[in-house]
């Protein structure tokens, strides 16, 4: 199955090292960021994994919660678990799917037979309040995530759905945004107080609002 933006997330229930979920049920009004790795017991996973347990304050602030997902099953997870905060300084402090009957790989597309037919790629799924499908990525093996730019992703999501702005390459939280061409100088004066400067006529900026 192919996920695209805009797609209801499919719900599933399935074990993780948290106990038994049921997807849509645990994700309650959150925004979630539901993410694949390959294999337990392996370099760039670890690196990952310790990564997203140093950030989860950085996702909570944004009230979004994290869990990951891959065909290994609940025992090997919890070996693992050991090793992540052995080697990364960080312990496991978010659910990790054990999908070996692989229900939710399937749901979610994550199994790409010419990449691998067994294990689950690197994806990342982020999935709004409303349950909807808002960014997918998926990186190759052997390259691990930028976790700090799914923030910035997310910092993005939040504010453009807000204030009705777009924001520009490589942009981060506090900086300028653009206001999307579906809204008039008049409209954008009322919506802009602070004013923007026009570039082109189809390219304007403006500071963040909110900020
Ligand atoms: C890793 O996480 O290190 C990894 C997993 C599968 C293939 C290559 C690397």
């Amino acid at each position: 199955m192919t996920i695209r933006l805009g797609d209801l997330a499919p719900d599933f229930e399935q074990d993780s090292t948290d106990g038994p979920i049921r997807f849509h049920e645990w994700a309650g009004d959150s925004w979630v960021v539901l993410f694949s790795h390959p294999k337990d017991f392996t370099p760039v996973c670890t690196t990952e994994l310790g990564a997203v347990a140093k950030l989860k304050p950085e996702f909570e602030k944004r009230g979004v919660k994290v869990i990951g997902l891959s065909v290994d099953p609940l025992e090997s997870h919890r070996r693992w678990v050991g090793d992540i905060e052995e080697t990364q300084g960080a312990a496991l402090n978010f659910p990790l799917l054990a999908d070996s009957d692989r229900k939710v790989s399937d749901r979610y597309g994550v199994i790409h037979p010419n990449a691998n037919d067994t294990f689950t790629v690197r994806s990342v799924f982020v999935i709004d309040p409303s349950k909807k499908v808002r960014l997918t990525l998926t990186y190759p093996a052997a390259t691990g995530r930028s976790f700090e730019e799914l923030l910035r992703v997310i910092d993005s999501l939040q504010l453009t759905d807000k204030f009705g702005v777009a924001t520009p390459a490589d942009w981060s939280q506090g900086e300028d945004v653009i206001i999307v061409p579906a809204v008039t100088d008049e409209q954008a004066k009322v919506k802009f107080p602070n004013g923007w400067k026009t570039l082109k006529p189809y390219l304007r900026v403006t500071p963040q609002p909110g900020a």
